[in-house]
């Protein structure tokens, strides 16, 4: 009975399946109440597909709605200030207890691809931020992350995972679907996509490319003072910003922390020449007839 379920009976568990796409079984048991979740025409909502920058933007946002308060984004963790929309485990809120619980205006994350959004966000004309990273980038930090948040399958060698990655059998599926499905929405109003690279090589561009999207102004000081709370230093060793308050049965920071490297081009420190050939071909291949582009490295 799963009442009597235990943080060990998730660890390493089989992905489950909602719609075809691989996802944590807790995920698909809680799929009902996020199908049916009521989002308020003031939610924000923040949409990646896993290891793209989700935390980074998403601290930036709390930043941005508490006019550059430090102190104000250190009351709580990220994933709680944040809340996480289809997350579901044992004895802990889920995400959409938690958001019922949260005063708006509301700030969401998901990894859902656009086609299982809850049709609540359109019918609210919900303003929503994709941030989208390189492939290889994105499937070296999934690698890590796998190993170290232990509500995933053993990923087996780089090698290994690199063709599951390929083969969109890890949890949300193929990034290929995920940011091209997102992609082809980009033309309305109230989606902002943005990039990962970008971020990195011009920050104050892309955070005034958030303020503007909001409607929202911010004084010089303030925006000094959200980029160096956001930079990858400054979160790293924020408790708030971390996750180094889950338990660790969930998630194992000495294995690899959750904010690892923070750069882009990582991957040229793990693939190989045969890989890197491998994976560029299947890139184009399934990135063909899109006018998406990604900058591998910055
Ligand atoms: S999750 O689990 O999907 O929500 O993870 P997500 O936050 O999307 O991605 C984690 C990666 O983002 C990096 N990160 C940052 N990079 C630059 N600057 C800042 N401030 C920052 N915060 C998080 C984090 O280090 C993970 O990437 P890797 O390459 O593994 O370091």
């Amino acid at each position: 009975p799963s009442s009597a379920m235990g943080v060990g009976d998730v660890v390493r568990e089989e992905l489950g399946s909602l719609h075809g796409i691989p996802l944590y079984k807790s995920f698909v048991e809680g799929w009902p109440q996020v199908e049916a979740f009521q989002a308020r025409p003031d939610d924000l909502l923040v949409a990646t597909y896993p290891k793209s920058g989700t935390t980074w933007l998403s601290e930036i946002l709390d930043m941005i709605y508490h006019d550059g308060d430090v102190e104000k984004c250190r009351r709580d963790a990220i994933f709680n200030r944040v809340p996480f929309l289809e997350m579901k485990a044992q004895g802990v809120l889920s995400g959409v207890e938690l958001l019922e619980k949260t005063p708006s205006p509301r700030l969401v994350k998901t990894h859902l691809p656009v086609q299982l959004l809850p049709t609540s966000f359109r019918d609210k004309n919900c303003k929503v931020i994709y941030m989208a990273r390189n492939p290889k980038d994105v499937v070296i930090s999934y690698y890590y992350f796998y190993q170290m948040a232990k509500m995933h399958p053993d990923p087996g060698t780089l090698g290994e995972f690199l063709e599951a990655f390929m083969a969109g059998k890890v949890a949300y599926g193929s990034w290929y679907e995920h940011v091209r499905g997102w992609w082809e929405k980009k033309q309305e109003k109230q989606l902002l996509y943005l990039f990962y690279e970008d971020m990195k090589k011009d920050p104050q561009r892309e955070l005034q490319k958030i303020l503007r999207f909001l409607g929202k102004e911010a004084p010089e000081g303030m925006v000094e003072s959200i980029l160096h709370h956001t930079s990858f230093q400054e979160m790293k060793k924020n408790p708030a910003a971390n996750y180094e308050t889950m338990p660790t049965a969930l998630m194992d920071h000495s294995l690899s922390p959750f904010l690892r490297k923070g750069i882009s081009g990582d991957w040229k420190n793990h693939f190989t020449v045969a890989q890197n050939e491998r994976f560029d071909q299947h890139y184009w291949e399934h990135m063909a007839g899109s006018d998406l582009c990604f900058q591998m490295e910055v």
